[in-house]
């Protein structure tokens, strides 16, 4: 079976055509992944407008799925079912992928089924990998999201810690900004802080050991927190005299990504000997990370558990691994109804 997949939450437009394998140890593969970033429209603005967001969609998302049926080999009498994410996200952008979605699969007699979008990421690592051995713990770390998930079979998340405030994305997106180094900022720290001294300045590591009180079901001791971080980077900018130098800002840089580095695999690895996975993984914009990557093998390597990553072109936002997750929920009975509608604070 063949099955589209569209994703519209944030600022790219993107849609795929995955097929099941048949083989359970590698359910899926990719026939085609396209994805339109609007990086180019938002840097201007220093980050992502969701009103410009959502107009772009609209202008992209026929084209980006006529692309992926082409690219895939594909045509809509081919495909078993069409998946889309349906939240969490930005509401307006969330709704173009819906509504699209729904008369998609209206016109073309087909399934439709509504994907949590870090459902999504959970499994662009099975995507990616195959499957992996259970329980495992996935960290899930983008520009809007740093939270844990607990695998224990396969398509079910449970969550065990999140953010209390910013995502580590939007930390380096934020930290970015002050720099000067204009948006994604991911990327640009990643490769600045290669040439800087990681021990340069002197900048806080957050251990929360108390409850959230607007999360009272979780434990609290496995959140994560990156404001006051990016406070200190801010303070420690505005108390320098005169700009930066390069190397000052590669010194930064390097501090910086080691401190948020170090919070989400120390988090990580709590969390896998806590609940006693068998393997761990990290996906989401910021698995792109070259040092988290690093520092993820590394650790794997020590603690001799199995860790899994994306390839880069899943790491980031795209509507293969949506295909993925919709294809698992799909073949677990799972179908939505035309009266779906974008949730912006859709819960996993
Ligand atoms: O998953 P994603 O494409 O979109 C969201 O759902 O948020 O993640 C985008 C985030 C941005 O905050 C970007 O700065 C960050 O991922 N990012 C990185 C890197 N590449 C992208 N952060 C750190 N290092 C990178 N190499
Ligand atoms: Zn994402």
């Amino acid at each position: 079976m063949l099955i589209l997949g569209i994703e519209t939450s944030c600022d790219e437009t993107s849609a795929a055509v995955v097929e099941e394998t048949g083989d359970a140890a590698r359910p899926w593969s990719i026939r085609s992944n396209v994805v339109a970033s609007q990086v180019p429209i938002h840097r201007e603005w220093g980050g992502v407008v969701p009103e410009l967001a959502s107009r772009q969609h609209i202008r992209d998302i026929c084209g980006v799925v006529e692309r992926a049926l082409a690219d895939g080999g594909a045509d809509w009498v081919d495909l078993g079912a069409v998946a889309v994410t349906q939240g969490p996200g930005l509401v307006g952008s969330l709704l173009v992928g819906v509504s699209f979605a729904k008369a998609a699969a209206a016109a073309a007699g087909l399934p439709l089924v509504g994907v949590h979008h870090l459902a999504g990421h959970i499994e662009s690592l099975i995507l990616e990998n195959g499957e992996i051995p259970l329980p495992a713990v996935v960290l899930v770390v983008s520009g809007g999201h740093t939270s844990l998930y607990l695998v224990g079979r396969p398509g079910e998340y449970e969550l065990l810690s999140h953010t209390r405030d910013d995502a580590a994305g939007e930390a380096y997106d934020k930290v970015a900004k002050l720099l000067g180094l204009g948006y994604p900022g991911g990327p640009v720290i990643d490769r600045l802080a290669a040439a800087g001294n990681d021990r340069a300045i002197s900048l806080p590591t957050t251990r929360l050991t108390h409850t959230d009180r607007n999360a009272p079901a979780l434990k609290g001791d496995l959140d994560f927190s990156f404001s006051g971080l990016k406070t200190a980077v801010l303070r420690h900018v505005r108390a320098h005299v005169g700009p930066l130098t390069d190397r000052e800002i590669a010194d930064v840089a390097a501090t910086f990504q080691r401190v948020v580095v170090a919070n989400l695999i120390d988090r990580l690895f709590d969390a896998a000997r806590r609940y006693q996975a068998q393997s761990v993984g990290i996906a989401g914009g910021v698995s792109a990370n070259s040092r988290l990557r690093a520092e993820l093998k590394a650790r794997g390597e020590r603690r001799e558990i199995p860790t899994f990553v994306p390839s880069l072109r899943l790491s980031t936002d795209n509507a293969a691994m949506i295909a993925a997750a919709g294809l698992r929920k799909f073949r677990a009975g799972f179908a939505s109804t035309l009266d779906i509608n974008a949730d912006a604070a859709l819960a996993l």
